[in-house]
């Protein structure tokens, strides 16, 4: 889809439908009126019939007589004009931009809402309104054989003179990081027959030739050399090979500034069975998402480099599958991590903690520069469903600044986060007679013992973790998303380190 910063005068729509945005009580009359006769005409009657109000989520179809410049308006309501969020004008335009689609319109204008206040400024609404829309539009059907015949080939957002150099700022952004946000739900989305390890590496590489990153990949042999025999543990059982997934971003700063750099970990399971410790049939084959953690740090990849972010990014995605196999590892085996901690394996579901430890313990060991943060993201815990279902990730982590500078970041990205706690109760619960450490804790609190766990594989490096198990993926259509992967993740990574540098 095109995407364009139209900035001839309001009121001069083109396409085949409009997308008026409008909050409750704003008059829509003066800027509606030149959408066409029977538009306005329309829209009197609407008014006088109380058809449309501007309230949250409701939307309006006119579909005008065929002497018109357009074919269909479409009005979408924000609800009150004091409390419009970055997250209702995405839900607004991803809802306005869907209907035209369903109506046939392949080229949508879309006019922003007027109103005074901070979320009226140009490039916040042009951000919002293109990231909805982008992300709205977007579904899953490379296995389809036949593919829908509707889809919107243009996109114009509809602006003053005075407001389309912010506006074509906003716009680029909401662009990136919509894209970037499909680009991860696309890899989840995809059969665990097709994403494998080697192809999340296949796809890394793809977006490393395209946005100019440096990419890496560790191969199985390279990963015994260095001692990663807990990611090796899992990966054992499984004919796909394993891989450790490198890129790297290094911002072009003028002047002699050095960047920071920091370390993003996904979790990049391309299919869990559980192992040994075999799941439960049902609902398995949502098991096919368990990589999203890993689909988020790449798509996240491709909006630093699109947004240009400040700081340098290594982003590490530890790649296997967790199969039951004679090969596979089992319930009471020691697996030794590169740190040298070894790990008694008490349940060999609770794989993702396994392939990320050595990933955590790479990239806080091994990075020059060494990483002034980690952030991993994994669809961790069954346990952070329980907690907190589909309405927030779980943040996890011991450093208080790192924690605050995540929780604003998500406030307006879109991904909601809330932080759990992290303390010696839960640490302790990881104590193993045989090894180091456990890779399981006592029934309770399953979120806060995997984070536990992992600490233990970030050195002195400042770390949070992010479980998006009950984020990762919808089983039905809400809000911006269609079933399947989301993408939860990408956004709130993105901004974050926007908000570094
Ligand atoms: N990938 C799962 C976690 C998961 C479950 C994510 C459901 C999303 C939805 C993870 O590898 C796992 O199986 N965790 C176990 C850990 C347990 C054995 C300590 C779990 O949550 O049951
Ligand atoms: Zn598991
Ligand atoms: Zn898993």
């Amino acid at each position: 889809m095109d995407i364009q910063v139209v900035d001839t005068p309001r009121g001069r729509p083109r396409g085949d439908a409009v997308v008026l945005v409008a909050a409750q009580g704003e008059s829509l009359r003066t800027r509606a009126g030149s959408c066409g006769r029977a538009f306005r005409e329309g829209y009197m009657t609407l008014e006088r019939a109380k058809g449309f109000a501007g309230e949250a989520g409701q939307v309006r179809t006119l579909t005008l007589g065929g002497s018109e410049r357009i074919g269909s308006v479409i009005l979408v309501g924000l609800g009150k004009a004091d409390i419009i969020t970055h997250e209702s004008l995405r839900h607004a335009a991803s809802a306005g931009v869907r209907a035209a689609r369903e109506l046939g319109a392949r080229q949508v204008s879309l006019v922003p809402p007027e109103g005074k206040g901070a979320m009226f400024r140009a490039d916040r609404l042009a951000e919002a309104l293109v990231e909805g829309t982008v992300i709205g539009l977007y579904r899953f059907e490379t296995y389809k054989k036949k593919a829908a015949e509707d889809g919107v080939d243009l996109l114009n957002v509809l602006v003053s003179p005075a407001e389309a150099k912010a506006a074509r700022r906003g716009a680029k952004e909401g662009r990136v990081l919509g894209e970037a946000v499909c680009f991860a739900r696309q890899l989840g989305n995809e059969p665990g027959n097709t994403a494998t390890p080697t192809f999340l590496a296949e796809e890394a590489l793809r977006i490393a030739q395209e946005e100019g990153l440096e990419y890496r990949v560790l191969e199985e042999d390279e990963m015994r050399e260095l001692g990663m025999g807990s990611l090796l543990g899992v990966a054992q059982g499984s004919v796909e090979p394993a891989k450790l997934i490198m890129l790297t971003y290094e911002p072009k700063l003028r002047g002699k500034k050095k960047p920071e750099t920091v370390a993003i970990v996904g979790k990049g399971l391309t299919f869990d069975t559980g192992g040994i410790s075999i799941k439960p049939g049902n609902k398995m084959e949502d098991m096919k998402f368990d990589m999203c953690g890993g689909a988020a740090v790449l798509g996240a990849m491709k909006a630093v480099a699109g947004l240009k972010v400040g700081v340098r990014v290594v982003a590490l995605v530890p790649a296997s599958e967790n199969m039951p196999d004679g090969a596979s590892y089992k319930p009471g085996d020691i697996l030794r991590a590169m740190n040298g901690t070894t790990i008694e394996i008490r349940n060999t579901d609770a794989e993702g903690r396994l392939i990320l430890a050595d990933a955590l313990a790479y990239a806080t060991s091994k990075l020059r520069p060494k990483p002034k943060a980690i952030v991993d993201l994994a669809t961790l815990t069954g346990a952070c469903v329980v907690a907190l279902g589909d309405g927030n990730g779980a943040l996890v982590s011991n450093t208080d600044s790192l924690a605050d500078e995540l929780l604003a970041a998500s406030g307006t990205s879109g991904d909601a986060l809330w932080r759990m706690p992290i303390s010696d109760n839960y640490r302790a619960q990881l104590e193993s007679p045989y090894a180091d450490v456990s890779n399981l804790g006592s029934p309770g609190a399953g979120t806060l013992t995997a984070a536990a766990f992992l600490e233990k594989f970030t050195g002195n490096v400042p770390w949070a973790h992010l479980d998006i198990a009950g984020m990762a993926w919808t089983q039905k259509r809400t809000g911006l998303f269609s079933v399947g992967a989301t993408g939860f993740g990408v956004r709130v990574i993105a901004r974050w380190l926007q908000s570094r540098g």
